[in-house]
């Protein structure tokens, strides 16, 4: 049964402190998981979180069954002005998630369903799904979706604020394959967003939409795959001296990187042998013969090891996750777009950061940039969504990893001065950064560029007292 205000008016009181179980328990159905933290079950009901830094607090979870329980959830808590943070895999990082204090845990955990409607090109969603909940789906179903390429991470959290990934140059961001979805807006209503029911805040959550509610399911377009759901697959590890070299390869992409090839080039520290190395992925969604060209280029500066693969798409992202899904450290992060490579820039960071890693031996961070082609999104007009920078040719993920705080000063001082060097030849003279990967100290413009006036009106209209939304605000 789905509840009004008035029935949650008894419990009005301004609470610091709230008893979760006898607040919403009255309201929700059986199924629905309730703890408190300290409870012996906390750790079963509130979701996991991938990093350690800067983490939301929460004096409560709970695991809602239905979409009535949801809407009566948001319903209650926005009445009592307890604050709360929907959370799916809990992937989402940046300065803006500690702001989260003392609240309410939403787990969207049974938003779980996965359906295809291979007839129709179509896939459904629950709201609490990840990348690793559809590779198989899909995969079986001969179908395939452009997704980011972690099986750990929500697939509605990614699409909400773009979306990117290696399949982007065929297909364009996440979000541009959405068709619609069914989202819990702060007036606990449960409405559809799509071209044409609430076109306005179909517009805002395609970027923003983390700001806008809770999506409890999200309908997309499919293709069918590309050479029959086969990857051509190159990883080559240098040297740290190579990384010039590498650079230049980067840079002969800067005008047109071909929509079925992805490039993510990435530092690492080694301290057993206290040096630097550099991997190469290339990911070709095409045969063997056609990818072996890309390969060769990074075959001639002599790797010190290279896998060369003709695999499946969801081998691909088995071998991707591997070590990206790991929950508990540190990650504090640090992004930028880019428009192209500036090779002496990206040369002299590189050493900034090989030094700080080699200083620091319980620094585990990677220094990595994605080359993902925008030919696709670049045919979907700017304003059709709020995401603002389908120009980023490439982005930074500077992700610093490590257990002990105390190195947090350390890291902020080096990634900022690397940040800075990077934005100055950048190819965009400003900061343009990806929202999903923000550090969060950018402000407004630099994730939501000129989408800023038109999402502050609609963030007015739909959620006025600010529900939604507190780790990326618009
Ligand atoms: C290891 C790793 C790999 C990544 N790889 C990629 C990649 O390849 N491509 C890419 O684009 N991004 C990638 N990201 C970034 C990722 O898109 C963001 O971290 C994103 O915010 C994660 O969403 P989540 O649901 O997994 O995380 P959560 O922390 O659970 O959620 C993040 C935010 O989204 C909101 N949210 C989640 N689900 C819903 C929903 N159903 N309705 C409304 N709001 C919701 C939450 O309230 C929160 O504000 C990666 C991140 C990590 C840590
Ligand atoms: C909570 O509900 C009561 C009763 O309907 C209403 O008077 C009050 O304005 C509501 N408070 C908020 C913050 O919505
Ligand atoms: C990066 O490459 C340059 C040559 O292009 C080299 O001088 C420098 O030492 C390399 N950096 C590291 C950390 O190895
Ligand atoms: C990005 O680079 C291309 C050339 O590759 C150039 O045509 C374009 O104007 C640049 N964009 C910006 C915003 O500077
Ligand atoms: C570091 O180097 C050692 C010695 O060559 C090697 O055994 C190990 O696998 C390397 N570690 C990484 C993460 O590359
Ligand atoms: C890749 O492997 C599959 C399965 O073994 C095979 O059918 C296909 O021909 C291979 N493609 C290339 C280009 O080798
Ligand atoms: C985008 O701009 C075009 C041209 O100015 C306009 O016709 C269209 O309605 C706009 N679309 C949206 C979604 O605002």
């Amino acid at each position: 049964m789905r509840i009004n205000t008035v029935m949650a008016h008894k419990f009005l009181t301004l609470f610091s402190t709230f008893n979760a179980t006898a607040i919403f328990g009255p309201y929700v159905s059986p199924g629905t998981e309730i703890a408190t933290y300290g409870d012996t079950d906390f750790e079963d009901v509130v979701t996991a979180r991938w990093s350690a830094w800067a983490e939301p607090t929460f004096q409560a979870a709970i695991k809602p069954a239905t979409e009535i329980d949801l809407q009566n959830i948001v319903t209650i808590a926005a009445n009592l002005s307890i604050p709360f943070l929907a959370v799916n895999t809990g992937h989402g990082t940046g300065l803006g998630y500690g702001n989260v204090a003392n609240a309410l845990n939403i787990n969207l955990g049974n938003f779980n369903s996965v359906t295809v409607d291979a007839d129709n090109n179509l896939l459904i969603a629950g709201g609490g799904v990840n990348f690793g909940d559809v590779f198989p789906v899909l995969y079986d179903a001969g179908k395939e979706l452009q997704t980011g390429n972690s099986e750990c991470v929500g697939l509605v959290g990614a699409t909400i604020g773009g979306g990117i990934g290696a399949l982007q140059g065929l297909h364009g961001l996440i979000l541009d394959a959405l068709v619609s979805v069914r989202i819990i807006t702060a007036s606990g209503s449960l409405v559809t967003a799509s071209a044409t029911e609430n076109p306005d805040l179909f517009w805002a959550i395609r970027g923003a939409g983390a700001n806008f509610g809770i999506i409890t399911e999200a309908t997309y377009t499919l293709h069918d795959q590309t050479n029959n759901g086969y990857v051509s697959l190159g990883e080559f590890v240098f040297p740290g001296s190579l990384n010039g070299s590498l650079w230049e390869i980067l840079h002969t992409f800067d005008d047109y990187l071909p929509p079925n090839l992805a490039l993510i080039i990435s530092g690492g520290f080694n301290h057993t042998i206290n040096s630097a190395y550099v991997t190469a992925g290339v990911i070709y969604f095409g045969p063997l013969a056609e990818a072996q060209a890309y390969f060769d280029q990074f075959i001639a500066l002599g790797p010190v090891s290279q896998v060369v693969l003709n695999t499946t798409t969801l081998a691909m992202y088995d071998l991707l996750s591997a070590t990206a899904c790991t929950d508990g450290e540190r990650h504090n992060d640090y992004t930028l777009g880019f428009n192209q490579t500036d090779v002496l820039t990206y040369t002299e960071v590189f050493g900034t950061w090989a030094d700080f890693a080699a200083a620091n031996p319980n620094y585990a961070g990677q220094l990595t940039f994605q080359r993902y082609s925008n030919e696709a999104m670049l045919q979907v007009p700017s304003n059709e969504t709020s995401y603002p920078w389908r120009d980023i040719k490439t982005y930074l993920l500077l992700d610093n990893t490590y257990t002990d705080a105390a190195l947090d000063t350390a890291v902020d001082d080096i990634s900022k001065k690397i940040r800075s060097t990077l934005e100055a030849t950048s190819g965009f003279g400003r900061l343009q950064v990806y929202v999903n990967y923000d550090h969060g100290d950018e402000g407004v413009k630099a994730k939501y560029g000129s989408s800023v006036e038109r999402l502050q009106a609609l963030k007015a209209k739909w959620d006025p007292h600010n529900l939604f939304g507190i780790p990326n605000p618009v």
